[in-house]
């Protein structure tokens, strides 16, 4: 059984997500074990806590530096024997030392097709460019900025009266559905990494769905 932890830092309902296709087997061979936030009133501490799972608010204030406070979120996932850290609106950049301690053991959601918008603006961004098709990225995180290996992604169209809000919940409605389909072919051992390119060894992985 695979130990999983979510580190989130608002409402959570990608961590929402996971949970359920945990609970559902949608996801089967590991356990959301440990949420972790920065922080203090996240929604997210809220829904671990609903379903019985260990979470915590580790205070950024009480740290001197990034790398010390990556230090102690460590610590945390090392006491848990956590195999894979899943970042699910995290906002906080990742020390080097943390990428280096689960190098490729560790995911992200974006929402935009990366490398198009990364950092804080991805639905704004791509909403003020005029760019027709946008969507979300799950990624391995790396010691950059959104630039991991792609592990999947899937387009959203952008329709011309969409808001930043309307085109959030389309693209949410996608990751809901994305992040835990990610989260399952690598429990299951499906993902090769080689350079930048993921590979993912599963016939349905490969379906494109638009929205
Ligand atoms: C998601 O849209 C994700 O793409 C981004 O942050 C948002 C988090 O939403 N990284 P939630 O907290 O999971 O509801």
């Amino acid at each position: 059984m695979k130990h999983i932890a979510v580190l989130a830092s608002g409402n959570g309902s990608n961590l929402q997500a996971i949970i359920d296709a945990v609970e559902s087997k949608k996801i089967s061979g590991a356990q959301v074990v440990l949420v972790l936030s920065d922080k203090k009133d996240a929604y997210a501490l809220s829904r671990a806590q609903k379903h019985g799972i260990e979470n915590k608010f580790i205070n950024p204030k009480l740290y001197a530096s990034r790398q010390e406070y990556d230090h102690a979120l460590l610590a945390c996932l090392q006491e848990q024997k956590i195999d894979l850290v899943v970042l699910a609106g995290y906002m906080r950049l990742l020390s080097p030392e943390f990428v280096t301690a689960y190098r490729n053991r560790i995911m992200n959601i974006h929402p935009a097709l990366l490398p198009a918008f990364p950092g804080t603006k991805g639905i704004a961004g791509a909403l003020e460019y005029g760019v027709k098709i946008t969507g979300c990225t799950v990624h391995f995180v790396d010691e950059g900025m959104d630039t991991g290996p792609i592990i999947l992604q899937e387009a959203v169209v952008v329709k011309d009266d969409d808001t930043v809000e309307s085109l959030r919940a389309r693209i949410q409605n996608v990751e809901h559905r994305l992040y835990p389909k990610a989260i399952d072919l690598w429990v299951r051992g499906k993902i090769t990494i080689q350079g930048r390119r993921c590979f993912i060894d599963d016939d349905e992985a490969g379906t494109f769905e638009c929205l």
